[in-house]
């Protein structure tokens, strides 16, 4: 028996009530207690995450859902993964990328999957803590070579990136390798790489900078290719594979080789080494001081370097005051390039 219908339009009013109630309670109680839930989800997802390609725009975590219905995201149209080649032991450089990366601002209509990239472990010690990074963190991938100088591990870990997502749905258009010293610009990284082509793709900083020779490639500080160098690479032979020399001179052959010397983008002045007033060093055409729309700064070997670095860039501009610290006497001695 069906009941009369004011009786179900009664009813229906009622169960309509109780759910939005319901979900308004929820709502309540999520923002009681996770009142940073929103601000954290959206840090997490600009540096690292350990499923990048579940995602179709900036804003899917449950946290983010009512920001997401009042906003509108933007959707997603570039997408890169980015490997920091490393070593296990490099643990407090991984830190300070981590912090430097999670406090950027957050890349617009971007993905940008930053992992630390090492070969097999084969230390106790590293086995457990870094078994214990990949719990907290779930940005390492770990390829199967050995550590050198040569173009073993950059070959492994190309191919092991096309290899991983090649049957994603929403597949990265970038991939990118990385020193531990360089700092990215995630933002600027991303700004420049979205109106570029998506094959045959080379995008660094051209070493020897200034130069009309026919050999030059990207420096090691940073560079990044389109999907189908990496998959031609993760099939390519072995006398490819076995092509001696300095890794990223190596890579630059490679590209000639496979004829995807095509797309060819070189972001000087924007990626550089690092340089201060105080170094003896002479500024040219790949070192200098920074500058406001930087990409990637490289040759950050020690913390005062970061420390500079990462000031310039305004990494300590959310810091609030607190009678916990003194802020002023943290900030006032800082040298301003
Ligand atoms: C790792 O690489 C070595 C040397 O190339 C090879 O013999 C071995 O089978 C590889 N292991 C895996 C798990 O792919
Ligand atoms: C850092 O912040 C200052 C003050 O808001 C601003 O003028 C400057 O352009 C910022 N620097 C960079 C590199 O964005």
């Amino acid at each position: 028996m069906e009941p009369p219908s004011s009786a179900r339009a009664i009813l229906l009013f009622r169960t309509t009530t109780l759910v939005i109630c319901s979900f308004l309670l929820l709502a309540l109680v999520h923002l009681v207690v996770f009142p940073n839930d929103l601000e954290l989800q959206e840090e997490v997802f600009a540096s690292s995450s350990s499923s990048p390609c579940s995602s179709s725009n900036g804003a899917t975590t449950s946290g983010g859902q009512l920001a997401a219905a009042a906003t509108q995201p933007q959707p997603v149209d570039v997408r890169v993964f980015l490997g920091v080649l490393t070593m296990p032991g490099m643990y407090e450089r991984r830190a300070h990328l981590r912090l430097a990366y999670s406090l950027q601002p957050r890349p617009v209509r971007a993905v940008v999957d930053v992992h630390y990239v090492f070969c097999n472990l084969d230390k106790e010690e590293d086995r457990v803590l870094v078994a214990m990074e990949i719990i907290a963190h779930g940005d390492i991938l770990v390829v199967n070579c050995t550590e050198t100088m040569d173009a073993a591990k950059t070959y492994a870990y190309f191919s092991a990136v096309a290899r991983l997502f090649a049957g994603d749905d929403e597949r990265y258009d970038f991939v990118g390798k990385t020193d531990d010293d360089t700092h990215y610009r995630l933002a600027a990284l991303a700004d420049a790489l979205r109106d570029k082509p998506r094959d045959s793709m080379y995008h660094g900083l051209l070493n020897p900078c200034h130069t009309t020779l026919e050999w030059q490639y990207m420096s090691g500080m940073g560079y990044v290719v389109s999907w189908d160098m990496a998959e031609w690479i993760a099939t390519t032979d072995e006398t490819i594979r076995n092509d001696q020399g300095w890794e990223d001179e190596v890579f630059g052959r490679w590209i000639r080789k496979a004829g995807k010397l095509k797309n060819v983008y070189g972001e000087e002045p924007r990626m550089y080494d690092y340089w201060d007033r105080e170094m003896p060093t002479e500024v040219n055409c790949f070192r200098h001081e920074h500058v406001a729309d930087t990409v990637a700064v490289h040759k950050l070997k020690d913390r005062l370097k970061w420390a500079r670095t990462l000031y310039f860039f305004n990494a300590t501009k959310g810091l609030k005051p607190s009678k916990m610290y003194d802020v002023d006497r943290l900030n006032s001695n800082m040298y301003r390039v």
